[in-house]
């Protein structure tokens, strides 16, 4: 493939044959060969041993919103580390519930809606938490709506309802299942549609499944559904960050309230602020009756996730204690870490300020779409953009031309003003050909604008052969 150097180093090498060896792979997926092995990170940077640095715009899959080594929440983690670093989940500690209360209270001033939180370790365990929730809803009912395009976790559970049948293939199934509802990607919807159209076009289609019970999921006699809950990631992430028409949920939701299906928020890539508000839902005029969160809660210095839900779903009542546990969930480091998360954020006006970050990013990139044709559509929601890389028609999608840009990246040798740098992208999409770029929130002006000159000295190389 690449010319990407075989060996940085001797000790690198030793790592990797041990790697080898060792490690299952069976957790993880090596986009380039041999892979890199990084030693420290700070703000934007992460450093490879030779203390190469490259710029990084996928922040750990949007886990480091607040930038790698951020100093307020690295010292809120050693402070508990000094003063409660574990207890077991059946005694209290204050970081767990003054966070729910946080998260609560911000839902009840949002949606408008009492209700509850608690944790588990992970989005994915997460994902499994809020489908305990809505079978029991719903009277234990196992199949679920999810979007073509949606990805929701690894987990039996989760996979399930994640699109791609390549992460089930193997397991067979074990209760959930979803049905796949096509998601409002415009830019490769029909053509004659504006995105709003295209928007109540999905839903119309949606709701075709409603007319007659020969339609395959709802009984008119006794108004009931097959099936619990939509899962919905509002923008989607892995799918390659497709930003859908801003009427598209509340329409959809109606639909839902009219059927008895509950719909299910899946924020665990888009929340905390990657989109300019809290929830990306918000963006939608819509009210969650489950929300999932994860990644950025503790700026990725601690897996915890944790669900949302409204208090008739979650309520002590119907949602008895000890329904889902972890001995790790809501363990005092991660919750400490996501209440100072809480407080830096309230402190400034987050939203504004990625707000206006990204309408600049989303600036630079399409100054680069009119210079390559193979940039076919450029879009962004605060810093939740995306570049598709396409033929040069502009349109066919270009997987193998992406996967050159990542490997040119990963060299670490692009020389800008008299620095040698390497840039780290991730890939999305449902054909492989999107760039889904989540820099840090905290990403200051200059590096926007360099995050530009390298990706166009990428475009450049790639173009030019
Ligand atoms: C939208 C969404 N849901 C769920 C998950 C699964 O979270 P985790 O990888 O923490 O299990 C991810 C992870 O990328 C995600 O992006």
């Amino acid at each position: 493939m690449s010319n990407i150097p075989r060996i940085t180093s001797e000790e690198d090498q030793i790592l990797l044959d041990k790697e080898s060896r060792y490690c299952s792979f069976g957790d993880t997926v090596h986009y380039i060969e041999p892979p890199r092995i990084f030693s420290r990170c700070e703000g934007s940077y992460v450093y490879d041993t030779n203390d190469q640095a490259y710029l990084d715009l996928q922040m750990w899959y949007s886990a480091v919103n607040f930038g790698y080594a951020n100093p307020r929440l690295n010292n809120a983690l050693k402070q508990q580390i000094d003063t409660l670093p574990q207890i077991a989940s059946q005694y209290l500690h204050k970081g767990k519930i003054e966070l729910s209360e946080m998260i609560a209270v911000d839902a009840k001033k949002k949606f408008g809606m009492d209700g509850r939180v608690h944790f588990n370790v992970g989005g994915s365990q997460s994902i499994e938490d809020s489908l305990k929730v809505v079978r029991n809803a719903s009277n234990g009912k196992s199949l679920m709506f999810a979007f073509e395009g949606g990805y929701h976790g690894r987990t039996l559970g989760a996979s399930s309802i994640t699109s791609s049948y390549r992460y089930r293939r193997r397991y067979g199934h074990f209760g959930e299942r979803a049905q796949f509802i096509p998601f409002p990607y415009h830019f490769r919807g029909p053509k004659g549609m504006t995105k709003e159209e295209y928007g109540s076009y999905c839903v119309k289609q949606f709701a075709r499944l409603f007319e007659t019970e020969y339609n395959g999921v709802w009984d008119p006699k006794t108004q009931q559904c097959e099936y619990a809950a939509f899962y919905v990631e509002p923008i989607q992430g892995t799918g390659g960050y497709v930003i859908p028409p801003m009427n598209f949920y509340s329409e959809l939701k109606q639909v839902l309230d009219q059927h008895g299906i509950l719909m299910v928020v899946d924020e665990i890539q888009m929340g905390f602020y990657r989109t300019g508000k809290l929830w990306s839902i918000e963006h939608f005029d819509v009210k969650p009756d489950v929300l999932v969160f994860g990644k950025a809660l503790t700026n990725g210095l601690n897996p915890l996730g944790g669900i949302w839900a409204r208090e008739e779903l979650i309520n002590p009542g119907i949602f008895p204690p000890g329904s889902t546990h972890s001995t790790f969930a809501s363990n005092p480091l991660g919750t400490a870490v996501g209440l100072e998360m809480f407080k830096m954020t309230s402190e400034v006006d987050y939203g504004a300020m990625v707000m206006a970050k990204g309408k600049y990013f989303l600036a630079g990139l399409e100054d680069l779409k009119k210079r390559y044709k193979i940039v076919g559509d450029v879009d962004g929601l605060g810093l939740a953009l995306r570049m598709e890389i396409c033929g040069e028609d502009g349109f066919t999608p270009d997987k193998a031309k992406l996967d050159e840009m990542v490997e040119e990246g990963m060299k670490g040798d692009i020389e800008i003003d008299g620095k040698r740098l390497g840039l780290i992208l991730d890939v999305g999409g449902y054909y492989k050909n999107v760039i889904t770029l989540a820099p840090s929130l905290e990403i200051s002006y200059p590096e926007i604008d360099l995050a530009i000159a390298l990706l166009d000295r990428l475009l450049h190389r790639v173009t030019k052969k």
